[in-house]
């Protein structure tokens, strides 16, 4: 056997530049455990249908997990020359079992090798995203039942729009959060199919069962095409846009941290475990944390956009481009579990300025739709409210006042149709618990949607 497990047909050695420019060893040794189980998995198939024999099979077994220690222990040797970790682990074995080991590698490609080994790995990683979403979820519920009576200004286009409850505005996350868990749980399905079997593009001329295998490493489905098979990535695509908009949830949620930490706002204060300082600005306490999660959020879009690219014009079946695969997908896991689990440890410790929301909810004009919404159960068509408090706006705003602190002779004055209760109407908390159509922000609303997902967070 030549030095390469591929170089029977070479007469020249790799070029060096070559073995770095095309080695993915660096990368792909993350793959390692599911490398070997896949391996071993397959040995079993093999015994089963006397491909090879029990005790060859015992015996690469055996080998395999003598090799997955090492590798657990560190004590595993890598080297550019040997590519990636299918052969790193298949040339330890030669060593560890000797030529017995030539034979692993019977009716199985490197190319339906590694789109295992990613799906095994992928399968686990989606299951500990949607695990830790969980745990993200269950901080928010808390944190929403702890600000049930916290009312801070809601906004559109940034401008104060309607008061809402605290609890209300962090259950729009939780929401979120929800739907990015279900769509993980969909990719699942599309990642839960075993393409060993498939061979290099063609499938195999040994009597294989596809079907064993699957059952061997807990995958509910078979792969049907066995070109298909090889040359599909559509399993870690999908998991990168389900990524990018569960990113786009924790970018938005920093920016309004951002923006609530800030003087301007003063809705919140950063916990100084979650904060940095400057290094010339003593009096400064910066939220890098959610800075750095919409940073990263760039990142992660890049990366689907990265293997987009990658995919958009392969020629099927399997193409080496496809090895470009790895980097994007594993940075994306590393930094959107990353991300749900700074955020979990870092609501809790928010520190919510309650007056500060509350005061801001009583400047701004944010009864003017209430006032509208008073004359129209006067009878007034809404759009002619709607022109009549505008004016009143406009009015108390001349006069540097608010709404509600109009005297009634002054409110008169844009409809007589506005009579003492419109006071009633204009107050924060009336404002808030009038709101009772479904989904709306009366207390009775979000303490019931509360209730609720915490029920289905329990089943
Ligand atoms: N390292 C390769 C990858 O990650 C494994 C498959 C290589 N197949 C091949 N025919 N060279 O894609």
């Amino acid at each position: 056997m030549s030095e390469k497990p591929w170089g029977g047909r070479f007469s020249e050695k790799t070029d060096r530049v070559v073995e770095s420019f095309t080695s993915s060893i660096n990368i792909d040794k993350r793959l390692y455990s599911y490398d070997i189980e896949g391996s071993i998995a397959h040995c079993r198939m093999l015994a089963k249908q006397s491909i090879i024999t029990e005790e060859e099979a015992s015996s690469l077994i055996q080998g395999l997990g003598t090799i997955k220690r090492e590798l657990e222990r560190g004590k595993f040797h890598f080297d550019d020359g040997l590519e990636d970790i299918h052969m790193h682990i298949e040339s330890r074995l030669l060593q560890e079992v000797g030529k017995v080991a030539q034979k692993l590698h019977t009716a199985r490609s490197r190319n339906d090798q590694v789109a295992l080994d990613t799906r095994m790995y992928l399968k686990d990683e989606t299951l500990n995203i949607i695990d830790s979403l969980a745990k993200l979820k269950k901080v928010l519920l808390v944190f929403a039942e702890n600000h049930i009576d916290t009312i801070l200004p809601g906004y559109t286009h940034l401008q104060r729009a309607q008061p809402v409850l605290l609890a209300h505005h962090m259950m729009a996350y939780y929401e979120m959060f929800l739907r990015d868990s279900e769509r993980f749980k969909g990719c699942l399905k599309r990642i839960n199919v075993m393409p060993l079997g498939s061979a290099a593009l063609a499938g195999t001329t040994y009597p294989i069962d596809r079907a064993y295998t699957a059952k061997l490493l807990d995958f509910p489905e078979v792969s049907r095409n066995s070109i298909d098979s090889v040359s599909d990535r559509d399993f870690i695509i999908e998991f990168l846009s389900t990524a990018s908009i569960c990113m786009v949830h924790f970018s938005r949620m920093s920016e309004e941290l951002i923006l609530w930490s800030s003087s301007e706002f003063g809705f919140i204060e950063l916990p100084d475990s979650f904060a940095t300082g400057s290094s010339i600005m003593p009096q400064k306490k910066n939220p890098d944390v959610p800075e750095l999660i919409r940073g990263k959020t760039g990142i992660v879009f890049g990366n689907l956009i990265a293997l987009l690219s990658i995919m958009k014009s392969l020629p099927l079946a399997y193409n080496r481009d496809m090895q470009e695969d790895k980097r994007p997908l594993f940075d994306t896991v590393d930094i959107l579990t990353a991300c749900i689990t700074i955020c979990t440890a870092m609501i809790p410790k928010l520190k919510i300025n309650k007056e500060a929301m509350q005061m801001a909810t009583s400047k701004g004009f944010l009864n003017a739709t209430d006032m509208a919404d008073y004359l129209v159960t006067k009878g007034m068509p809404f759009r002619q409210a709607h022109d009549c408090v505008g004016k009143a706006v406009n009015f108390a705003q001349n006069n540097n006042k608010e709404l509600h602190e109009l005297t009634l002779k002054e409110l008169k004055t844009f409809s007589s149709l506005l009579k003492k209760d419109v006071f009633n109407i204009l107050k924060t908390e009336q404002m808030i618990n009038r709101r009772k159509s479904f989904g709306g922000t009366a207390r009775e609303n979000v303490m019931a949607a509360i209730k609720e997902a915490k029920k289905s967070l329990e089943t």
